[in-house]
């Protein structure tokens, strides 16, 4: 039904407009490789735009190709290559999380959201979620601005969505509604959804796969009627 709809439209939409960022290119054979890889791109996306974050993200690769590069760099150089990104916190906090994954875990990346979250510093509720549903397949949803947006336009929510109950309702939703098999690429669906689509301002409706269940389309639709009608 209306579950089952979504996926299916939101991934196939995916599938054929995803952009093509560096962070997607990670073979998924490797999957410490594309738990790092993840790591690094989604704290670099946490504060700073996608466009910006591209350059830095392929310099710091180049820089630190592994885990275990990273783990032996010095802070100094971390805050080089973090320079213009800003919150200069969220570099060291990598560092530290790489010394740690090697010098405590054997190299291995904690695996569920759990572990990352409770393990990693600086890897908060949703990175930890976009770690363990891109790099190891969890399947646990996330949320994020863009998803806050497109949940509140799907189902109308006009709740201020800083309030910790409102937050709560869409992680439930997320959780819920998350793809089983394929829950990485439904997560970066939504956010690409927000992102490209479904934007803060104008949003692109006539382009949207999910249009068909968004409250807030059918909303808008029927108050053009009605006010058509009054004339
Ligand atoms: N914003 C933050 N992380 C993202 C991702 N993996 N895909 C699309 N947008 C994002």
């Amino acid at each position: 039904e209306e579950i089952l709809f979504l996926r299916i439209s939101l991934l196939s939409w995916y599938d054929k407009n995803k952009r093509d960022l560096p962070w997607r290119k990670i073979s998924s054979e490797d999957i410490n490789q594309r738990a790092y890889a993840t790591w690094v791109s989604e704290i670099m996306l946490q504060q700073t735009q996608v466009a910006t974050v591209i350059n830095y993200y392929n310099t710091w690769m180049k820089k630190w190709p592994t885990l275990e590069a990273l783990a032996e760099a010095n802070i100094e150089t971390i805050n080089e290559a973090w320079s213009g990104l800003g919150y200069y916190s969220r570099g060291r906090r990598l560092l530290e999380g790489a010394q740690k994954v090697v010098s405590e875990f054997q190299g291995q990346m904690p695996k569920s959201a759990q572990d990352l979250e409770k393990k990693l510093p600086g890897v908060g509720r949703y990175t930890a979620g976009a770690i363990a549903s891109i790099a190891f397949g969890e399947v646990t949803g996330l949320v994020d601005g863009n998803v806050v947006r497109v949940w509140s336009r799907l189902r109308a929510i006009g709740a201020n969505s800083t309030l910790p109950e409102v937050t709560d309702l869409f992680w439930q939703l997320s959780h819920q509604t998350v793809d089983t098999e394929r829950p990485g690429d439904f997560n970066q669906a939504m956010m690409e959804l927000g992102a490209t689509v479904c934007t803060p301002k104008l949003p692109q409706c006539s382009k949207c796969p999910v249009q068909a269940l968004c409250r807030a389309y059918a909303k808008a639709e029927s108050d053009k009627q009605s006010s058509v009608r009054k004339i």
